[in-house]
């Protein structure tokens, strides 16, 4: 199913033998995405929402369409739960930030895990200071997961929220959120999913996930980058305040005040990314001719593959062992730094990610300062792997 499909991909075209092994940090763009956004720029242009002519009407009704799109990718309840930010980051900055200043008091407690981003971290140190809670992290298990049961456990009267990452970008690891959401509703607590790594995956629902927020960025979809996206459930329209103040978020504005608007629109201040969602919806297109399912089957696949020969050498340490992961793998050599690693694939035309991947905690938590990381997408096949292990294990030799 997947066998031509490099051929989507311009990247490919110019650069045939480029072995692309990082979407967990961007996956590339398939030719519709691009061909989509280029010709949005080029004939369909002009900003959104306001004008009464027809190309900004016209315009407004495809962007729109695209979080209907969005809404049901995700098994929203509708269209009007999907509220575009510029990326995930500031998606959960949004969150944390308006959910902070109206709910947090001096000794509460917020929980997420040693095994976040930074994305899912800082922005709830930041709101800490200001608003004087606690932050918490669940451990991990030996596996590299979030040991649900620990997490559990922190669960007290103080904690007024947890934030978890759905697939760990460093171990790959994905959640069972089945118990989480359950103790959090039970117990009245709301709970933000990191969605970044797992959206282009496996398919998701939102409502089963039993979260109040879910986040993720365009870029991880074989979208463009410089859009995010923020599910909220109903009740959060109106709980929380807006997070910036401008154009079209407001209802009414007279000198000395202003009320804002309902729904999204009250957390879409300015001009909104139009052409960056109109892209956003190519790429929904594009991974729709598929069955997420079977994408996830098909990287899971070729993570096997990977990580049987990868194991297979030797002084090689991989992180993260569930048996509920995605196409993630985070290794080190015995005795060679990871970034001299990425430099001598980068000489064979490889493309990894090393370093601590915005996750220092997890780092930390792993005795280690950085990894080399392997990431699959769509794109990629036996014969990346192939390529790959060989030039590690030309690697090895190089540094014997
Ligand atoms: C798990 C996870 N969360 C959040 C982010 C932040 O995404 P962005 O930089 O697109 O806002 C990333 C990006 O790498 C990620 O991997």
């Amino acid at each position: 199913m997947f066998k031509d499909i490099k051929n989507s991909f311009p990247v490919y075209t110019k650069n045939p033998k480029l072995v692309f092994l990082d979407t967990a940090a961007s996956a590339l763009k398939p030719e519709s995405v691009i061909k989509t956004i280029n010709d949005c720029y080029a004939y369909e242009y002009s900003n959104i929402h306001r004008g009464l002519y027809s190309l900004s009407a016209n315009l407004t009704k495809k962007y729109e369409e695209v979080r209907l799109k969005i809404s049901k990718f995700i098994s929203a309840e509708s269209a009007e739960n999907v509220v575009f930010t510029k990326s995930a980051t500031e998606a959960i900055n949004l969150v944390v930030e308006t959910y902070s200043e109206k709910f947090f008091s001096t000794g509460d407690e917020v929980i997420i895990s040693y095994l976040e981003h930074h994305s899912n971290i800082v922005p709830w140190h930041m709101a800490s200071k200001k608003y004087g809670f606690k932050v918490i992290a669940a451990e991990i298990t030996e596996e590299g997961s979030i040991d649900v049961k620990d997490l559990i456990e922190k669960i007290n009267n103080k904690t007024k929220f947890i934030s978890l990452t759905h697939m760990s970008n460093v171990t790959g690891s994905i959640t069972n959120f089945e118990k989480i959401s359950d103790v959090a509703k039970n117990n009245n607590i709301p709970l933000l999913i990191d969605g970044c790594q797992h959206i282009a995956h496996a398919p998701i629902n939102v409502d089963n996930l039993g979260c109040d927020f879910y986040v993720f960025s365009g870029h991880k979809i074989y979208g463009p980058s410089g859009v995010g996206v923020l599910y909220m459930k109903d009740k959060w329209f109106d709980k929380l305040d807006p997070y910036q103040g401008g154009g079209s978020m407001i209802e009414k504005v007279e000198i000395d005040q202003t009320t804002f608007a309902k729904g999204f629109q009250k957390f879409e201040a300015g001009t909104p990314p139009i052409v960056q969602v109109i892209g956003l919806g190519a790429s929904l297109d594009f991974l729709n001719q598929y069955k997420l399912k079977e994408i996830f089957n098909y990287e899971k696949e070729l993570y096997d593959y990977a990580y049987e020969k990868l194991d297979s050498l030797n002084n090689i340490t991989i992180y993260g062992q569930s048996n509920q992961k995605g196409a993630i793998l985070a290794f080190n050599i015995k005795d060679i730094h990871p970034n001299d690693v990425a430099v001598i694939l980068d000489q064979k035309n490889i493309a990894i990610r090393t370093g601590h991947h915005c996750a220092q905690p997890l780092m930390k938590r792993l005795n280690i300062n950085s990894t080399a990381r392997v990431s699959f997408g769509i794109y990629n096949n036996e014969d990346d792997v192939d390529y790959f292990i060989e030039a590690i294990k030309e690697t090895k030799n190089f540094f014997k």
